[in-house]
């Protein structure tokens, strides 16, 4: 027999010498989920092990993941005032801005800040958007989402998450911290962004589940994956920094087709239903955490991913599974 690939598996030596797809602590990005008061930490049901924290205890919290090398950290503001505006969404007050300014002063570069922006916990509807007519509004909603992307540049964030999916919202926010002089803020594009019931544990953990109507007139449609290449490159064109998929697991497809087609470093986000299906699974005995979770990671590096945004990162820096 000339081939024979099961050479190459014979033991675990050998079958490091050839793994194709390696990950490391630097590719991953842990979420982090901020409330108002103090000394909070408060579980959130369908997402064990996550927490909605205040912003003393997010420092800790902080601090504890920096030493186990979690360095790079998103956050989500849940509970400041919401308005059909969504004026809070940019005030320097606000919760985001006020925790990037703290952590900044207690950790400065050692940590790597990124901030979600999108208008949703900050709109009484809950859509990521100026509601008009039960429309969300593009280019009225582009405004509010560039001035929301500057506080939290000027409050010392690293790299800006827009996931709000409005069409030229990478070029508005670009020309305004150009313009401002924040040219060294980053963007990470939440460049595809599928209208997905993966989201479900989120939208209870951030209070931001639309009142009335679904998001697909702003998400994109799973079924299409030519369209989705081209919202990314889009988004490249507009001067995104990184691209990013949301949810991961059911669009490796997805990932790979734009690693194909893209020089940029490509994100995925394993997204919290993604997430609350392996931890119930596990705590039912059903599967093995770990090794499912690994699994799963090295698949998104497979396809293409180089940057991993998810909550398995402390269970998996925890206990040393990687
Ligand atoms: C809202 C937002 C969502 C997520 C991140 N930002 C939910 C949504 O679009 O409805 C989902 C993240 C997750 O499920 O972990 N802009
Ligand atoms: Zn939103």
């Amino acid at each position: 027999m000339l081939h024979r690939p099961r050479r190459l598996r014979k033991n675990p030596v050998v079958r490091e010498m050839i793994a194709e797809t390696r990950l490391s602590k630097d590719m991953f990005i842990y979420p982090y989920f901020i409330v108002p008061g103090k000394g909070v930490k408060h579980a959130i049901d369908a997402m064990p092990g996550v927490f909605h924290f205040s912003i003393d205890t997010l420092l800790v919290d902080v601090e504890h993941g920096l030493k186990l090398g979690i360095n790079k950290i998103m956050l989500f503001g849940v509970g400041d005032e919401k308005s059909a505006d969504a004026k809070s969404a940019y005030h320097d007050h606000s919760l985001v801005p006020v925790a990037v300014r703290e952590l900044k002063k207690r950790f400065g570069d050692d940590l790597y800040v990124v901030t979600d922006v999108c208008v949703c916990s900050y709109t009484t509807h809950g859509h990521c958007g100026i509601l008009e007519n039960d429309y969300v509004q593009n280019d009225a909603t582009v405004d509010v989402i560039a001035k929301m992307a500057l506080t939290h540049a000027q409050a010392g964030a690293d790299l800006l998450a827009p996931s709000d999916m409005m069409d030229g919202r990478i070029a508005a926010i670009r020309n305004l911290l150009d313009k401002e002089n924040f040219v060294n803020v980053a963007i990470m594009s939440h460049a595809t962004k599928f209208a997905s019931a993966y989201y479900g544990p989120f939208r209870e953990a951030a209070d931001c589940a639309p009142s009335k109507g679904d998001r697909k007139a702003y998400q994109m449609d799973f079924r299409n994956g030519k369209e989705a290449l081209r919202e990314a490159l889009l988004d490249e064109g507009e001067g995104a920094d990184i691209l990013m998929v949301k949810p991961a697991l059911a669009y490796l497809d997805v990932i790979q087709n734009l690693k194909q087609n893209t020089d940029l470093p490509i994100a995925c986000y394993n997204v919290s239903g993604e997430y609350a299906m392996v931890k119930a699974a596990a705590q039912r005995g059903w599967i093995d955490e770990q090794k499912v979770v690994m699994e799963t990671m090295h698949a998104f590096a497979r396809a293409g991913a180089s940057i991993i945004t998810t909550y398995h990162i402390k269970d998996i820096v925890e206990n040393n599974w990687m």
